[in-house]
């Protein structure tokens, strides 16, 4: 099958644009020798919550449910929390630092004439803060927030926010994540896919392959201008 020309690029955000495992510094700082698990534990509960909330109609918003992801990784962990800690965690999810390819890739993108999204679990301030932090304001023409149809990825309704903001088929997006779930969902979907595998991760074995595959987001370029 002939792949539709590209007209647009909708990035998923954290892990992809915005390095979520840097809040294990400082993590690291206040529980040392646990930061690293305290990060990985965190993660894996916030995606773990988002997904069970999107099955059973529970929505609750990403900056709440992180917060709960964080107060279930010190608790497992057995690690105790003060308020403070768990506020400069969550300080610092707000002001992630992005992959350092990432700036100059963004804009060559945006130099070649495509339209570019973000379009994330995270909420319209999340990502908002996240944008500001990383010196990306003025880059995307939409960004867009589950949160405007209070359920999370992989669900088919927050896929869609891209169609419906970029104006055009799915086929014609490419969606772009680090996260193996996430570029299966998108593929699923109907997006051109395309999997920043930063960490040489296997394939999740889903029944489904993305389109696209590369170490970092440096390899995209070359992607999308085969396919436009
Ligand atoms: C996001 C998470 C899933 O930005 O990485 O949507």
């Amino acid at each position: 099958m002939t792949m539709a020309k590209v007209r647009g690029i909708a990035f998923d955000a954290y892990g992809t644009l915005f390095d979520v495992y840097a809040v294990g510094a400082l993590a690291e700082q206040f529980f040392s020798g646990q930061g690293a698990v305290l990060a990985e534990t965190w993660r894996v509960a916030q995606i773990d919550y988002s997904r069970i909330r999107a099955l059973c109609g529970r929505y609750r918003d990403f900056w709440a449910l992180t917060g709960d992801a964080l107060d279930f990784a010190a608790d497992k962990l057995g690690l105790s929390l003060t308020p403070r800690h768990r506020q400069a965690l969550m300080d610092q999810y707000a002001a992630l630092t992005a992959f350092p390819e990432n700036l100059e890739v963004l804009k060559g993108l945006k130099a070649d004439g495509l339209k570019l999204a973000i379009l994330s679990n995270g909420t319209p301030a999340m990502i908002e803060s996240a944008v500001t932090a990383a010196g990306m304001r003025g880059i995307f023409d939409h960004i867009l927030s589950v949160d405007a149809v209070k359920t999370f990825k992989t669900a088919p309704e927050a896929y869609q926010m891209g169609p419906d903001a970029f104006g055009c088929d799915a086929r014609e997006i490419v969606f772009v994540s680090s996260n193996g779930w996430d570029v299966c969902g998108a593929t699923w979907f109907g997006y051109q896919s395309f999997w920043v595998n930063r960490a040489g991760n296997a394939l999740d074995r889903l029944g489904v392959s993305p389109h696209g595959e590369g170490k970092s987001l440096a390899d995209l370029p070359g992607f999308v201008a085969e396919r436009r």
